[in-house]
């Protein structure tokens, strides 16, 4: 499949990652459990949540799957490739649970809220299957499921956001952490299954966030990314004082929690990125000058029919706007190509549109129809794969060029890196992001003192299409 992206690993292609378990655990818990996460951030950070309500049950964490008690897959349902990988690792476990019949196989996320009991009578080894919004239940469906009956809970909320649960930190790197903000969306994007497996939009308490942040930062951390579908609708009202509290707002508490710590935030709809934000993200040095603003197609009447609220021509004044604020930001993007009844003249649309917002890189999809959508039920899926495919090689073409145009411009200039470890190519080199989300590498040699989660002026002196290398 031709599904790629620019410079960056997708997190929806950081298939099967599980986790170091926290010093000491192995020994200290009777029962282990092993979870894998598949699909975007949102899950990597529910997988978080389902670590600290297991923990808090006695069960602790481990790497090796054989070890484990417990098997979760965190999964997604967003393409139909997605699901197609957690079939396949879900076939992989049937070895490992002959010879352990007492282990459990739970899964969890958008595809146990999309399949429902039906992924118990097509996956007979699942024991568990767990909506996101159902996961404080997890330790009873262990129980029940433990009795050798098959355990559902899909019930989704319109109130959860587990904004009292401490997320115990998997596979961190000790400075970067995502927080969760708000849970759901309300768009309802004809393309899309999240709204169908995330529920209705709801937003986490105010204190909470800020709350985690500061623990954040106080044990190290030095940057956050606050997370939800949708973020620039976040709105959460105080009952007891009565006052509203704005995304611009949030990100101003969060941006006060300390100048050391970075603040960054994913996605945001285009529709609902305020001034507000905007001067609030120029107002503090420490909010990161990037936003990604996925388009989905350039042709106005595709996003018509995908049902993205703005126009071609709305799209295009979002950003300059953010430019006439921020001249330095980064913009990124998300694009669909072979979206139904897409026409020659749209995906060339689509290519004038990225070309004119020059984004330092994009994640680029081809269209697959997801069962329940207003799309699946409205429209054909009528472009030939071919087309599809050849269309999805001229996006990844052009994002590469603008990308390694972005870079080279970038060359000659200092910026200001965090330090987040090890290059993944060698241990003499550091790897960092600047404020602009591009990845820098640099020799330590150059800065001897400099430690992980430290800060690094590093003046960049040659670029690759998806790293600038500095000093
Ligand atoms: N809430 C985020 C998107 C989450 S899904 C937002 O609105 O920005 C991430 C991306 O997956 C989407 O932006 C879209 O580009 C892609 N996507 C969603 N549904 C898809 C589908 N049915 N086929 C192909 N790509 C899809
Ligand atoms: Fe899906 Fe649209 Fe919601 Fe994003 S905004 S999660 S693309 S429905
Ligand atoms: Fe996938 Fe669900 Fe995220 S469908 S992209 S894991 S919200």
């Amino acid at each position: 499949m031709l599904e790629l992206m620019t410079g960056k690993v997708h997190d929806e292609q950081r298939q099967g990652e599980s986790y170091k378990p926290l010093p000491g655990e192995e020994k200290a818990y009777k029962k282990k459990f092993y979870i894998e996460s598949y699909g975007c951030q949102m899950n990597f950070s529910d997988s978080e949540i389902v670590a600290s309500i297991l923990n808090e049950q006695g069960f602790g964490a481990t790497r090796n799957l054989e070890d484990a008690d417990l098997i979760f897959l965190n999964t997604c349902s967003i393409r139909e490739k997605a699901e197609q990988t957690v079939r396949k690792r879900l076939t992989e476990f049937r070895k490992i649970k002959k010879q352990k019949p007492g282990m459990l196989v739970g899964v969890l996320g958008c595809m146990a809220e999309r399949l429902k009991t039906k992924l118990l009578e097509e996956e007979k080894l699942v024991d568990m299957v767990v909506g996101p919004d159902a996961y404080r239940s997890l330790p009873g469906l262990i129980e029940e499921a433990g009795d050798g009956h098959k355990a559902v809970n899909v019930l989704l909320s319109r109130e959860e956001t587990y904004s009292d649960i401490s997320p115990i930190r998997l596979d961190s790197n000790g400075v970067t952490a995502f927080v969760s903000i708000m849970r759901g969306c309300n768009n309802m994007c004809s393309f899309c299954v999240v709204p169908f497996t995330r529920g209705r939009e709801r937003s986490r308490d105010a204190g909470s966030i800020v709350a985690e942040c500061t623990d954040l930062f106080e044990r190290g951390f030095r940057e956050v990314t606050l997370l939800g579908q949708n973020v620039d609708s976040y709105y959460w009202s105080d009952d007891s004082s009565g006052k509203a509290v704005t995304f611009a707002e949030l990100l101003e508490k969060v941006a006060l929690v300390s100048p050391l710590l970075r603040v960054r935030f994913s996605t945001s709809h285009p529709k609902d990125i305020t001034d507000q934000v905007l001067y609030t993200m120029a107002k503090y040095p420490n909010i990161c000058k990037y936003i990604h603003l996925p388009l989905q197609s350039g042709s106005t009447r595709i996003l018509q029919l995908m049902n993205r609220t703005y126009t071609r021509e709305w799209y295009m004044a979002k950003v300059k706007r953010i430019y006439e604020v921020m001249p330095d930001c980064g913009i990124s993007s998300d694009i669909i190509t072979g979206f139904c009844t897409e026409a020659e003249e749209d995906h060339l649309d689509t290519l004038d549109i990225m070309e004119k917002s020059g984004y330092d890189f994009s994640y680029m999809f081809i269209y697959s129809e997801r069962p329940g959508t207003l799309a699946a039920k409205r429209y054909t899926d009528d472009v030939p794969e071919e087309v599809k495919k050849r269309r999805l090689q001229e996006i990844i073409s052009l994002q590469n060029k603008l990308s390694l145009r972005s870079n080279l411009q970038d060359i000659g200039k200092s910026f200001e890196v965090l330090i987040e470890g090890d290059s993944r190519k060698s241990s003499e080199h550091w790897m960092g992001r600047n404020s602009r989300n591009k990845v820098v590498v640099f020799s330590k040699a150059s800065f001897p003192m400099l430690q992980k989660g430290d800060y690094a002026t590093v003046t960049v002196l040659d670029c690759t299409q998806g790293t600038l290398i500095g000093a």
